[in-house]
């Protein structure tokens, strides 16, 4: 099994959720270090320190759409968004084994110290880590990013206080209040080193290298299919796709693994694209299409640090490449593009193929094989790869009629 550093991983690729309208945010890193400083002045063990961590970089993550995150970003949250992206978050970490704890934990993110909770959950009976966030999340969402930090600390700290006893754990409010005593607390929030301060407050040697990359990968690619209601399996059915033709082409276990992982994150980059033009039924004009290609960059800068040993970026975003050098956005050509890459490009035009879209059912095989056909002659996909794809079409329908049932 591959494992991975997760601490490198999950700072990277968490940056995938918080892009919106107002462009990058830092909001999961912001409330990963609070709540560090939060977990260490009450006195948290390491573990517990490293679950709080795991938790907190990734607590929005079942907010997927641009609007949902931005209503997030009012303090007074209405329940409907509040409650539907705990438990859409809930739902996809539910199940993954190194996150099944972090998804009970973003399920109670949201829950109200004095009750009233789809969870049942109240007061000191709603679990630790979801009353930490729910409270590093609010001071966060009150900065402001055109006045000075220093400037609004009584703000923040005054309308936090407010909320102590109804929305908040007093205990905890009380706490928070000394620990944001200090100046640079804050100075790190909004620091360009906040990655690497985070990394400091991080518990020393928990968590490194103990993790499963496909079962990392899988909660992105949920988050990533969520985005819009017609591609909610495309990365497992890319996934599943590559894996096969991996096999058929002598990859040997870990870089199967390797594979499904790649393609599990090939479309990461999506989040960075306005729900408007990835739902646009019908041609879109250049300027939407330029948004569309920036997908790709993304998915290799969000992948590029998670590991230097494996090519996990150049598999997962070159899939838009083509051989004739015509692709995009890197205009990589024929001898820049290495076999995994080549099995995700055709995995991905397989995929999207089969599967409906809002404006045709998905396709039957002499369909399919025409169209991979042409791209073999204009020099977009690599022909052995194509051969192979056509060639293992009964395991590719046994692998979609499993998919559909999913
Ligand atoms: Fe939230
Ligand atoms: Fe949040
Ligand atoms: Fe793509």
């Amino acid at each position: 099994m591959i494992k991975i550093d997760s601490v490198r991983f999950l700072l990277s690729v968490s940056r995938s959720l918080d892009f919106t309208y107002t462009g990058l945010l830092d909001h999961h890193k912001r409330v990963a270090y609070l709540s560090q400083a939060l977990g260490r002045a009450l006195g948290l063990s390491e573990p517990e320190l490293w679950q709080l961590f795991k938790t907190a970089i990734i607590h929005d993550a079942g907010a997927t759409t641009w609007k949902e995150k931005n209503m997030l970003l009012e303090f007074e949250v209405n329940d409907g968004p509040r409650w539907a992206h705990c438990r859409k978050g809930y739902e996809f970490a539910h199940n993954i084994p190194t996150l099944d704890m972090s998804a009970d934990e973003i399920l109670v993110h949201h829950d109200r110290w004095m009750g009233g909770n789809p969870s049942g959950f109240v007061k000191d009976r709603i679990p630790l880590a979801g009353r930490i966030i729910h409270l590093v999340d609010r001071i966060d969402v009150l900065i402001q990013n055109n006045v000075p930090i220093l400037q609004q600390r009584d703000r923040i700290m005054h309308e936090v206080k407010t909320k102590a006893g109804t929305e908040f754990d007093p205990n905890l409010v009380e706490l928070v209040h000394n620990i944001m005593q200090r100046d640079s607390l804050w100075l790190d929030l909004v620091s360009p080193w906040l990655g690497e301060r985070l990394m400091d407050a991080l518990p020393a040697n928990i968590g490194l290298g103990e993790v499963s990359l496909v079962d990392l990968a899988r909660l992105f690619a949920r988050v990533v299919d969520a985005k819009s209601p017609f591609t909610y399996r495309h990365s497992k059915g890319v996934a599943s796709s590559a894996v096969i033709l991996g096999q058929e082409l002598g990859f040997n276990n870990e870089q199967c693994e390797l594979l499904e992982a790649a393609a599990l994150l090939h479309d990461l980059g999506k989040v960075t694209i306005p729900e408007a033009i990835l739902d646009k039924n019908g041609p879109l004009t250049a300027n939407e299409f330029n948004f569309i290609k920036q997908h790709t960059y993304y998915t290799y800068w969000l992948l590029k640090p998670v590991t230097k040993d494996l090519p996990l970026a150049q598999w997962a975003a070159f899939h838009h490449e083509r051989l004739d050098g015509n692709g995009y956005p890197f205009q990589k050509v024929e001898a820049e593009l290495s076999l995994g890459a080549r099995i995700v490009a055709a995995a991905d035009v397989f995929t999207a193929l089969r599967e409906d879209r809002p404006y045709r059912l998905g396709m039957q095989w002499p369909a399919i094989e025409k169209i991979f056909q042409e791209k073999v002659a204009d020099r977009a996909l690599d022909k052995e790869v194509v051969e192979t794809l056509l060639a293992s079409r009964e395991k590719l329908d046994i692998m979609w009629e499993q998919l559909s049932k999913n």
